[in-house]
């Protein structure tokens, strides 16, 4: 039996209204097209969107970072935008930063997530699908899930997974990259993780080298040089049998976390699990928002999805969420609601400082 692997790859290529959610054509468009595949290129796919991202879920034999499936979701992406821009939708072709594909849809604007694995007996699958955020948002989750002992129970009781989990850490401004291990180096990997908008977790393998984690880690604005919004991240996350349980992967997502992204990218806000019929954003172009789908894997068929966090276990976060929003939306355009000065420069803020430049004198002695 060849590996199997899982390939997520998403775009925002025009919303409505505004930024608020993916056009039900653009859905139909994707995943005609990825269904056009299977058995071809492709064993199984299914589409989705989480607001105005619209997100491919595609299972293959080809490996990450293949050719064809890199293209084919590039493919899916331009014939959307063309959609898009037909109905003069929000944002047509945003996070299409290229003109033409070549070779990886890397550096191109889509964010990726990929992992190639021999499937278990049985393979629950988690896919984390998030709007109005940037790739850190997953840190504070995935340290939770993988390196605290009281959020994931397995840590202390299950004897396949006290030796802990391997931690990938890309440094998203030096272009450079550091492991480790968990959870003898629990401190050194939180001050950097700490920092969510330079310092990423990609993924996060066992002892024994088994991927357990992959997440997208574009930032858009490093790529082109100018706002064009969040980068809204993915995340695969492998459950169960030496990995966390289902239960355990979703328990982080109980806390209310602020993170970076919401109105113009501009803003921290609470990061709130929903089901997919509320994955649309809203108040003050979000909250930031995040959806999971559970899949099992079976000869890399796609059994699912259930929409996880469709649950009254999840009320209460939501409500503390939307206190949480209350709270930080009453201070306006103050720090730390308005994301610091250093981040701001990667919105609109120095075209705004362009302007008044001239006004500026020294201050008398
Ligand atoms: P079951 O006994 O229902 O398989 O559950 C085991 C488990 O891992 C629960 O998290
Ligand atoms: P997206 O990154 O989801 O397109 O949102 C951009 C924005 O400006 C929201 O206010
Ligand atoms: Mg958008
Ligand atoms: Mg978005």
């Amino acid at each position: 039996m060849p590996k199997t692997t899982i390939s997520v790859i998403k775009a925002d290529v025009g919303s409505f209204p505004g930024h608020s959610r993916t056009h039900p054509k653009l859905l139909e468009k994707a995943a005609k097209m990825l269904k056009e595949q299977r058995g071809k290129l492709l064993i199984d796919s299914f589409v989705t969107h989480c607001g105005d991202d619209l997100e491919l879920i595609m299972t293959h034999t080809q490996g990450v970072d293949n050719i064809n499936v890199h293209r084919l979701a590039w493919d899916v992406f331009m014939e959307c935008t063309k959609i898009a821009k037909s109905m003069k939708l929000y944002g047509a072709g945003q996070d299409m930063l290229a003109d033409a594909f070549s070779g990886n849809v890397k550096g191109l604007g889509p964010g990726v997530a990929e992992m190639e694995f021999e499937e278990r007996a049985s393979d629950p699958v988690l896919i984390f699908m998030a709007d109005k955020t940037e790739p850190g948002a997953w840190n504070f989750f995935l340290y939770k899930i993988f390196a605290d002992p009281f959020n994931t129970s397995g840590l202390v009781i299950d004897p396949s997974m006290r030796k802990g989990f391997v931690f990938e850490v890309h440094d998203l401004m030096e272009k450079r990259m550091i492991m480790f291990k968990c959870p003898e180096e629990i401190y050194s990997l939180l001050a950097y993780i700490g920092a969510p908008s330079r310092y990423v977790i990609k993924h996060v393998f066992t002892r024994d080298g088994e991927i357990a984690a992959a997440s997208s880690t574009q930032r858009l604005s490093l790529i082109a040089g100018r706002y064009v919004g969040k980068d809204d991240p993915v995340m695969i996350v492998r459950s169960q049998s030496g990995f966390p349980a289902v239960g355990e992967v979703l328990e982080p997502f109980c806390t209310p976390v602020l993170v970076a992204g919401w109105m113009r990218g501009s803003h921290h806000g609470p990061f709130m699990p929903v089901g997919l019929c509320d994955a649309n954003m809203t108040r003050f172009d979000g909250p930031p928002r995040v959806i999971c789908f559970g899949f099992q894997i079976c000869n890399g068929e796609l059994i699912g999805p259930a929409d996880m966090f469709d649950d009254v276990g999840f009320d209460r976060v939501r409500t503390r969420c939307n206190e949480l929003a209350d709270i930080i939306r009453s201070q306006g355009p103050f720090e730390p609601h308005r994301l610091s000065l250093e981040e701001m420069e990667y919105t609109t803020l120095p075209a705004v400082e362009k302007d008044l430049m001239a006004r500026w004198a020294p201050i008398p002695e």
